[in-house]
């Protein structure tokens, strides 16, 4: 059976993040190839090789940059990585950063490269090559093959390249990326290296342009669904057979939900080489199922294009049938109705992972989120990855789009541009916002004329969807962004003056942008500075901000305000308000950095579900304050709860809509109980219980099963539990870890604002090197450019050439000279052990080829960078010989400073640990692309150990760079 979108692999019911192009057999293959790049890199943190592009000669980058440069001895990675993340906390650093020591300050950690070799087939001849980058944190300069083939800086917006003219097909090709994270684009943690996806993207030379497509469901009556719906459908295509003119027809083709073809339409133009073309058509259909976050049902649009009887291109687009508007009194309208925003603001970075989070996290965390009731998030304040975009989707969540800066320069609108075509055909994206409180400009002619001009560019690109500004002022208009902007943002303002603007400015929608900001640490009861965490009762929040009852209270009961996003959904990493170390992490999450809920996750949940919510706190183990009063609230959705300790009534209370309940009660250890009641029936029961000590560890996967794609994981939760298995809500132990089977360990966390372990353990590299500075001989020849001198081969006879010490400062041969270096080493047996064999050079002047054994293994072409060659391949047990040929231009002299053999041994594996915070921590579980069992097992001392068996089962891997 045709499936109506990407399903992927589903397991037991979940729809999981492998997603198949939904295909069926009788379908023709597109030439559109869109494979992953994620496996297979080579990661290198520092730069010892200066700069890398070399404006004075093209298809020469330096150092890594460089096609035969050896990155044998560097780690290897997969993508998405973030190193930031496997940094040590260090004082010293940018604590609204995370106290990770990268950024201003840190050069020595701030840069970094990473490379990877791929294959193209000969067949890949005369196609179309981009490479794409969803995200990379930040300043990256990308190198294919040697050739600088772009710079992009932003960390936040996606960006690609076509690499068609420097790569090889039918050889392998390598790409160089450094990635420059010296300088912060936030004021939050944000990660460092590629931590997104990266593709290779092939096409015809003819087919539909990056982004090219764009569906629009369109009604008669503009925001309110009724009556027939229009698909209006417009595809750009990009013909790029140089001065060829072609006829091309596109082909529309919509599915249904259930896969069933609702219709086609065709367009035809003629399209100039080099040149765009738009194609347009649309379809009407009087029965449909609308987008919402409660039914998430998805439309499939196939396009494919035609030209000289053959299809060049197909591309499927997954859409949704909405309106989405902003009304001054009804506010947010979803399918012309009012609907309310319970909305949250998230960075991107989660525990153990940092901001590299695999898809299967995001739909994690965005179902974490739904349990809560939220159906909004803000991607706060940057350009989300575009799986996210995906998750949301597919599991019904609404998103407010945001970009990084307010700019209208011409990079900043480019980026804006980029993101909105990304992101427009995603029903979840239901506004833009232009950007999050830029108070220098806001109140500026300048900040005022560059909102409006981001704004005209959004309408100008995608008509239907409303724009905001997230504004951190009162009732301010004139001169303020407010006076432009069509929704108007607010950052943290409860109270009268809320309801003068809206008297004053009565036909403009409004939006609580970013509300909250409530901090609290879970299952803690009591501020405590030096450990740096706060009590989790809502009583916590600094001057700027709200507790939850007070924004939401306000909220609530005012729908022109559209509801609102709290800061924050989850905590991250960076900006521990109110304190700051041992603190490294925010407490603004409603859950922690792991997704386990604090106290609020409950208040959230009664005020945002229809379900019947019934929550006790604190939790019920204080010895040694037996007899004293202890602070009991409960968040419910009932009307009435009432209370018992030990089975005895403490009293029945009446609920207060948004508010929560509160008993003192003198402690005494045992079951405090609740029962909530609606109409005199009890309709919810809850307790909470003193607890024996730590006796067991505890795991539990979030799913029984995953899919052996090498991309999928595992959310294990690690508790520590008494010996009826109940969780210790103070254990704090430290937890050891084993994997056995076909995964791999990502990270480990807790939540713990305050924890200084690792969330991920390194492999450690043993090398050592040995020094090749010995029995150099030189002579200088004619022409070293001829490959076939008998004077590289092995067996040549140099001994009436002159000694060279090629450890001087400047070597022998002087300008504009050509010559041959040579020399003769041993390699024993078990230097063959090692993983790798590196020779470096410090340094070749200036253009220099070397051979091993006569073969050649690179070419160095920058004498202010050390070359490195793998050579591992090249060398033998026993005597070796390597000749390297230099043309001198200038003042290199050959070869200089020294050179050694570097032998890296296989990386040790790392051993995982990780304590648990108030019972609890959270291990991430990667499958890779073998099926079988992946064994987890945990231990601590004096505990009971645990294991857990994740079948790992087949399922095809999406299509990837070989
Ligand atoms: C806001 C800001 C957020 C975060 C928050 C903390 O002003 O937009 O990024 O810093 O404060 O309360």
């Amino acid at each position: 059976m045709k499936t109506a979108f990407p399903l992927g692999c589903l397991v037991a019911g979940a729809l999981l993040v492998n997603f198949d192009p939904g295909l069926s057999a009788s379908e023709p293959p597109s030439p559109r190839e869109r494979l992953l790049l994620d496996s297979g890199w080579k990661f290198h943190l520092g730069n010892e090789w200066g700069a890398a592009i070399n404006w004075a000669k093209a298809g020469t980058g330096s150092g890594p940059a460089g096609r035969s440069f050896s990155d044998a001895s560097w780690r290897s990675v997969n993508l998405p990585h973030d190193w930031a993340v496997e940094l040590p906390f260090d004082q010293g650093a940018d604590g609204s950063h995370g106290f990770k020591p990268v950024g201003p300050g840190f050069p020595a950690n701030s840069v970094a490269w990473y490379r990877r070799t791929f294959a193209l087939p000969e067949a890949d001849a005369g196609r179309r090559l981009w490479l794409e980058f969803d995200g990379v944190f930040r300043d990256a300069e990308v190198f294919v093959n040697g050739w600088f083939i772009g710079h992009h800086e932003s960390g936040y917006s996606s960006f690609r390249y076509d690499i068609t003219d420097v790569v090889n097909p039918g050889r392998q090709n390598v790409i160089a990326v450094k990635v420059d994270a010296s300088q912060f684009e936030g004021w939050f943690y944000e990660g460092a290296g590629i931590y997104r996806h990266v593709w290779l993207v092939k096409t015809s030379p003819l087919a539909i342009a990056p982004d090219g497509l764009f569906v629009q469901s369109v009604f008669k009556n503009g925001k309110t669904p009724k009556g027939p719906v229009n698909i209006v459908v417009q595809a750009d295509l990009l013909n790029q057979s140089t001065n060829s003119i072609s006829k091309a027809t596109t082909g529309f083709e919509l599915f249904s939900p259930e896969g069933k073809s609702l219709g086609k339409f065709k367009d035809s133009h003629w399209i100039r080489g080099r040149e765009h073309a738009k194609f347009r058509g649309a379809a009407k259909f009087s029965s449909y199922e609308l987008w919402s976050p409660e039914n998430p049902k998805l439309y499939k649009l196939v396009t494919t294009v035609e030209a000289d009887s053959k299809i060049v291109d197909r591309q499927e687009t997954v859409f949704g049938i909405r309106t989405v508007a902003f009304d001054a009194n009804w506010g947010f309208l979803l399918n012309g109705k009012p609907y309310e925003l319970k909305g949250t603001c998230n960075h991107q970075d989660a525990a153990g992972v940092g901001a590299a989070l695999p898809d299967a996290l995001q739909y994690f965390r965005v179902r974490k989120l739904k349990e809560m009731g939220c159906n909004a998030i803000r991607t706060s304040h940057n350009a989300p990855t575009p799986e996210l975009l995906d998750a949301c989707d597919r599991l019904g969540m609404l998103v407010m789009d945001e970009n990084r800066l307010l700019g209208s320069d011409a990079a900043n609108l480019d980026r804006f541009k980029g993101q909105i075509l990304r992101d427009r055909n995603h029903p979840s994206v239901v506004i833009w916002s232009i950007a999050n409180e830029e108070f220098s400009v806001q109140t500026t002619p300048a900040g005022v004329r560059v909102a409006a001009t981001m704004q005209k560019l959004a309408k100008q690109l995608d008509p239907a969807r409303p724009v905001t500004y997230a504004a951190p002022v009162g009732n301010v208009f004139t001169g303020n962004i407010n006076s432009v902007i069509e929704v108007r943002g607010w950052n943290y303002h409860v109270g009268p003056d809320m309801e003068d603007y809206h008297r004053e400015h009565p036909t403009q929608p409004e939006v609580g942008t970013e509300q909250g900001s409530t901090v609290s640490t879970r299952g803690i009861y009591a501020n405590d500075k030096a450990r740096g965490y706060v009590s989790a009762y809502d009583e916590n929040a600094p001057p700027w901000a709200h507790t939850a009852e007070r924004w939401w209270s306000y909220f609530a009961v005012r729908p022109w305000l559209s509801g609102g996003f709290v800061w924050t959904g989850f905590d991250y990493r960076g900006e521990p308000t109110p304190y700051s170390w041992p603190c490294i992490n925010s407490h603004f999450g409603i859950l922690d950095t792991c997704g386990f809920p604090k106290d609020n996750f409950w208040y959230y949940q009664a005020q945002w579900t229809d379900q019947p919510v019934l929550h006790l706190f604190p939790h019920w183990n204080w010895p040694g304050r037996e007899g004293k009063d202890i602070d009991v609230w409960c968040y419910a959705n009932c009307q009435q709860v009432e209370l018992f300790l030990n089975g005895q009534s403490l009293g029945r209370q009446t609920m207060t809509n948004c508010l929560h309940l509160h008993w003192s009660v003198k402690y005494a250890p045992g079951v405090l109980n609740a029962k909530g009641y609606t109409d005199g029936k009890v309709v919810s029961e809850t307790s909470v219980e003193t607890t024996g000590a730590p006796a067991a560890v505890q795991l539990n996967p979030d799913r029984p099963t995953l899919n052996a794609n090498g991309e999928d994981v595992s959310v294990i939760t690690v508790s520590v539990a008494d010996a009826q298995g109940r969780v210790v809500p103070v254990a704090s132990n430290p937890v050891h870890f084993t994997l056995g089977g076909p995964g791999k360990i990502l990270g480990v966390g807790n939540g713990d604002p305050s924890c200084h372990e690792r969330d991920v353990d390194l492999p450690q590299f043993l090398i050592h090197s040995v020094s090749l500075n010995d029995g150099w001989r030189w002579k200088e020849v004619p022409n070293v450019y001829d490959q076939r001198l008998a004077e590289y081969r092995p067996d040549f006879n140099d001994t009436n050439w002159s000694a060279a010490n090629v450890q001087a400062d400047k070597g022998p041969l002087g300008e504009r000279g050509q010559a041959v270096f040579r020399a003769r080493f041993q390699v024993t047996r078990q230097d063959f052990e090692a993983e790798a064999v590196e020779l470096r050079f410090a340094r070749i002047g200036e253009d220099g080829w070397v051979y091993v054994n006569g073969r050649q293994v690179g070419e160095s072409h920058d004498s202010h960078v050390p070359s490195v060659f793998d050579v591992k391949s090249f060398l033998h047990p026993g005597e070796n010989s390597i000749a390297v040929a230099v043309a001198n231009w200038n003042a290199g002299g050959g070869i200089s400073k020294g050179v050694t053999l570097q032998f890296a041994d296989k990386p040790v594996a790392p051993e995982w640990q990780r304590s648990v915070f108030n019972g609890l921590a959270q291990i991430i579980v990667q499958s890779t692309k073998e099926p079988g069992e992946i064994k987890l097992a945990a231990g601590a001392e004096g505990l009971s150990p645990a294991s857990v068996t994740i079948p790992s089962q087949s399922c095809a891997p999406r299509p990837f760079a070989p």
